[in-house]
C-alpha cells in the first residue's frame, strides 16, 4: 500500500481553478473587470496556485505574510513558507481599485486573462521593502543577481487576495504528458505502489553528475521524479523542449524501467540558492514526493551562495515545518582513478583525476562543436545537444 507525504499544512490539496464547467463563464465575466498584468513570474506563481502546487495558499500574498515569510519562513498563521509570493501592480491602478473588487489577472506576454482575483489588499514595499526582501531571501540586494533584479523591477504596489483561475494558458497542451498536477502525480505514485518518491529537481539536461545523484535516489526510496522547470530560465541555459529530449534518452538507456518518472511544471527560477530549496521542497510535498534531492548549489546562480548553503537550511527548521526531506548529496563526478562515478565523500583522489566541466563550459564546447567527453555525459545526450547547437 502505497502511503506518500500529506501536502503541505497537513490538509487535502488545493487547487485554485474554477471546476471545468464554470470556466467559459468565468473566463467571459473576468473580460469585463479591471485588468492587472502579470509579468512571467506572476503568471508561474499563478499557475503553481492553479495546480494546487501551492497549497494551502488561497492566493498572492498580503504584507504580513510577505514581512513574516521574508524575515523568518512563516507565514502570519505560524505556516512555513520561505519565499513570498506576490503580485504587483502600478499605482495609477492600484489605487482605481476599491475594497473586495474583483479584478482580471492577464499575462502580460499573451494578453491571456488567467484568472479573477478578489482584492483584499494594497500595500506599497517602496524601495526599503524591496532591499528587505532581497536581503533576507535572496542574502543579497546586489541587482546583477537575477532574483534580486526581478524583485526590484516589480511596480509599487502589491496587490494581495484569493485567486480563481479560469485559463492555464499554452503550458498543459505544449507540454501534453509532462505537465502532470500534483493530484495525478500522487496517483501515479500509488500506482505504482511507491510511498518514498524522491524529487529531482533541474533545469539542465542531466549530464552524468545528474543521473548518479538520481541513481543514489533509487537506492534508497522506491522511486524518482525527475522534475524540470518549464518556466522562464537565464538566457543561454537549454530550452525545455531540448532538455526533456535529452533526459528522455538518458532514462531510456540508462535507467531500470519503472524507477522513474519524468515530469515537468510551470514556475519560473528565482535562483535563491537555499530558500528555493525549501520552496522545492515544500511543493514537491505537494505531490507527495517525500525527498528532494540537495546537490551542490542547489538553485544558486554565480557565487552568492556556498557549495552547501541550499543543504544546511533545512536543519535551520523547526519541528513540523516540512515533512519533506532533504536528501543531501555531495559533490558527483567521474573520477578516473576509480574508474566511475563517485563523490566528494567517496572518492580519496585528486581534483585531476575528475572529470568536472561547469555548465558555461560545457556550452561554449557544445557551441564550438567540441566533443563533449562520455565520462562527463552520455553520447545519446550529447548528440541530442549537439543537434540544437547546431540549429542555433
Ligand atoms: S537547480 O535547481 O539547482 O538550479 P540544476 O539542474 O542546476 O538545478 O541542478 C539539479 C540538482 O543537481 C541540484 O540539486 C544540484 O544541487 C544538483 N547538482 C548539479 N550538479 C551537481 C554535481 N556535480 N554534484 C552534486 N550535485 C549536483
Amino acid at each position: 500500500m502505497s502511503e506518500l507525504v500529506a501536502p503541505h499544512g497537513g490538509g487535502e490539496l488545493k487547487p485554485l481553478h474554477h471546476p471545468d464547467f464554470e470556466r467559459a463563464e468565468e473566463a467571459k465575466r473576468a473580460e469585463s473587470l479591471k485588468k492587472v498584468q502579470m509579468t512571467s513570474k506572476e503568471t508561474s506563481d499563478l499557475l503553481m496556485f492553479a495546480m494546487g502546487a501551492y497549497t494551502p495558499l488561497d492566493g498572492f500574498m498580503g504584507r504580513e505574510d510577505w514581512h513574516g515569510v521574508c524575515a523568518g519562513m512563516k507565514m502570519k498563521d505560524g505556516l512555513f513558507w520561505p519565499i513570498p509570493i506576490t503580485l504587483s501592480a502600478d499605482k495609477d491602478l492600484a489605487d482605481s481599485i476599491g475594497e473586495e473588487e474583483e479584478v482580471a489577472l492577464v499575462d502580460e506576454e499573451t494578453g491571456t486573462v488567467m484568472a479573477i482575483m478578489e482584492v483584499l489588499e494594497k500595500y506599497e514595499l517602496g524601495e526599503d521593502g524591496k532591499t528587505f526582501e532581497c536581503q533576507h531571501v535572496y542574502r543579497t540586494s546586489d541587482t546583477n543577481h537575477p532574483g534580486v533584479q526581478k524583485v526590484m523591477d516589480q511596480r509599487p504596489v502589491n496587490l494581495a487576495g484569493r485567486v480563481s483561475v479560469v485559463n492555464e494558458g499554452e503550458y498543459p497542451e505544449k507540454y501534453k504528458g509532462l505537465y502532470l498536477r500534483p493530484t495525478e502525480t500522487r496517483a501515479l505514485f500509488a500506482e505504482k505502489g511507491w510511498s518514498t518518491v524522491a524529487a529531482f529537481q533541474t533545469r539542465n539536461p542531466m549530464h552524468r553528475s545528474h543521473e548518479h545523484l538520481a541513481k543514489i535516489a533509487i537506492e534508497v526510496c522506491d522511486g524518482v521524479f525527475i522534475h524540470q522547470v518549464l518556466g522562464k530560465l537565464k538566457p543561454g541555459d537549454i530550452p525545455a523542449e531540448t532538455r526533456t529530449v535529452a533526459i528522455q534518452a538518458m532514462i531510456d538507456n540508462y535507467f531500470v524501467p519503472g524507477t522513474v518518472i519524468q515530469a515537468g511544471y510551470p514556475i519560473e527560477m528565482r535562483y535563491a540558492g537555499p530558500r528555493e530549496a525549501l520552496i522545492h521542497a515544500l511543493i514537491r510535498q505537494n505531490y507527495g514526493c517525500s525527498h528532494l534531492i540537495v546537490g551542490r548549489d542547489h538553485a544558486g546562480v554565480g557565487d552568492y551562495y556556498g557549495a552547501f548553503d541550499s543543504q544546511h537550511i533545512f536543519d535551520t527548521l523547526w519541528d513540523g515545518a516540512l515533512e519533506t526531506k532533504a536528501l543531501k548529496i555531495d559533490i558527483t563526478f567521474f573520477c578516473k582513478k576509480c574508474y566511475g562515478m563517485a563523490t566528494a565523500k567517496t572518492c580519496p583522489h585528486d581534483k585531476e583525476d575528475r572529470v568536472m566541466i561547469s555548465g558555461t563550459k560545457q556550452r561554449e564546447m557544445l557551441a564550438a562543436g567540441e566533443d563533449i567527453p562520455s565520462e562527463f555525459s552520455r553520447p545519446e545526450v550529447v548528440k541530442i545537444l549537439q543537434e540544437f547547437y547546431r540549429n542555433q
